[in-house]
């Protein structure tokens, strides 16, 4: 078994022109690298996984082991880069169905990654009268969403176990020094990590943010870490392979990128990766706009426009090697359903010829086809996965000639948002807000 990540890039490229793009991504590498480049203030992921010390490591499985002491609910709230992570890598690495389990430790659920009324009201009905935590995350200290999730379910602690178990068990992770979350955090005396200034976001995975509620969902951050190091220390050829693939295929005119797995565990890691390239790729009025489908769920509902629709999508699809249990397809006498010539296989063989099937027909259909293969899903090589995809949205945005670092487009339906909630500060947009809603 290949013990690392690869690409495979054969059923993508045919007839393209790749190798003038193998100057342009060592270029990208070495600006990203040489940290001469734009938003080079925000590089600190670049050597983040080997930076992880192990009194980090002990202070957050300390952290988490007294919150799986406490309490029956871990509720973290966050939103975009301080929520993705942790959730995409704790549905990858779960039961499918542990809510439904009881289970040897808390139950990780998640707030403040919407606004939603009913949502709400449903988790604190679901925590009301269990002990459950707090891990607040946001690095601004400041977002809209978080901060009322906050404010509703700290209450509701306070007045359930009491300000003592509530100072106990929410932690917040934030900013060193600045934003609302940090000064409340000082004031109440809540115990906090830090998350470093020169790491954004959708890139903080690997930091307490994800770190924390991982391990307190009880899975090995240091694995996760340490696969996480293997493709620091020797991704490129995969990093670079990817960034040149979909940079050729993009000036090839396919403008949608769509990662599709055939795992359904792997599904939030896709929402993961879309914050990712996302944000950072979609500026300047260019960017791969990235897409994802769970197969073969999705061949069911996307699969007719994926193969017959207009030709601006390529697919990249995560490949994963081993499931972790094995499930064998039973004879039937009778035979009702047809079934018994795949009686005796596994269900994952079915699976795989299904993804093969796909392939063959999405290629036929011009789709061009990226592979990204992973041995299996464990933490290590989703830790693997995590710095990968890092590694090649830097150099793939300094390839598009973006600013892979910010997100200024992010602030606009904010700024709308304040002036119509009539946030004191913005009471000139306020008006002119107003006015337009009149015409
Ligand atoms: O990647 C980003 O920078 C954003 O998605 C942020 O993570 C998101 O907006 C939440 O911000 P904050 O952590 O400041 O609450």
């Amino acid at each position: 078994m290949n013990e690392k990540i690869q690409v495979i890039s054969k059923y993508a490229l045919q007839g393209l022109d790749v190798q003038s793009l193998n100057d342009a991504a060592l270029a990208a590498k070495q600006v990203l690298e040489s940290g001469s480049g734009e938003g080079n203030d925000f590089l600190g992921w670049l050597h983040l996984p080997s930076s992880i010390d192990e009194p980090q490591l002990q202070a957050i499985e300390k952290c988490a082991a007294q919150l799986r002491q406490e309490c029956e609910y871990v509720i973290t709230i966050g939103i975009g880069g301080s929520y993705l992570g942790a959730k995409a890598v704790i549905e990858a690495l779960s039961d499918h169905f542990a809510a439904y389990k009881s289970a040897n430790g808390p139950k990780v659920v998640f707030a403040g990654n919407n606004i939603g009324e009913d949502y709400l009201y449903d988790l604190m009905d679901l925590v009301r009268g269990h002990k459950f935590g707090i891990i607040v995350i946001s690095k601004s200290g400041t977002t809209t969403e978080p901060a009322i999730a906050f404010r509703l379910f700290k209450e509701m602690l306070e007045q359930q176990e009491g300000k003592e178990f509530a100072q106990r068990n929410i932690i917040a992770v934030t900013d060193a020094r600045r934003g609302a979350l940090r000064g409340l955090a000082t004031q109440e005396g809540y115990a906090t990590f830090v998350i470093p200034d020169d790491v954004g976001g959708r890139f903080s995975v690997l930091t307490p943010v994800g770190l924390l509620p991982i391990a307190v969902a009880g899975f090995d951050i240091r694995s996760l870490v340490a696969g996480a190091v293997e493709m620091e220390q020797d991704g490129d050829e995969p990093v670079l392979n990817y960034a040149i693939a979909r940079n050729a295929l993009y000036q090839d005119g396919k403008k949608i990128e769509i990662l599709a797995n055939f795992t359904p565990r792997l599904h939030f890691l896709a929402e993961w990766w879309k914050q990712l390239y996302g944000e950072s790729e979609g500026k300047d009025h260019k960017g791969i706009f990235p897409a994802s489908v769970d197969f073969t769920t999705d061949l069911h509902s996307m699969g007719q426009m994926i193969q017959d629709g207009e030709r601006t999508i390529f697919e990249t699809v995560i490949s994963v090697g081993d499931q972790q249990h094995e499930v064998i397809i039973p004879n039937d006498d009778d035979d009702l359903d047809g079934l018994n010539y795949i009686a005796g296989k596994n269900v994952d063989y079915v699976n795989k010829m299904a993804e093969l099937g796909t392939r063959l027909a999405h290629v036929d259909g011009g789709v061009p086809n990226l592979i990204i293969t992973i041995p299996a899903v464990n933490e290590r090589f989703i830790g693997q996965l995590i710095y990968f995809f890092e590694k090649a949205c830097g150099v793939s945005g300094y390839m598009l000639g973006v600013n892979p670092f910010n997100q200024p487009g992010v602030e606009a339906y904010k700024k709308n948002m304040f002036a119509l909630l009539e946030k004191p500060g913005h009471e000139e947009a306020t008006k002119a807000i107003k006015e337009k809603l009149k015409q």
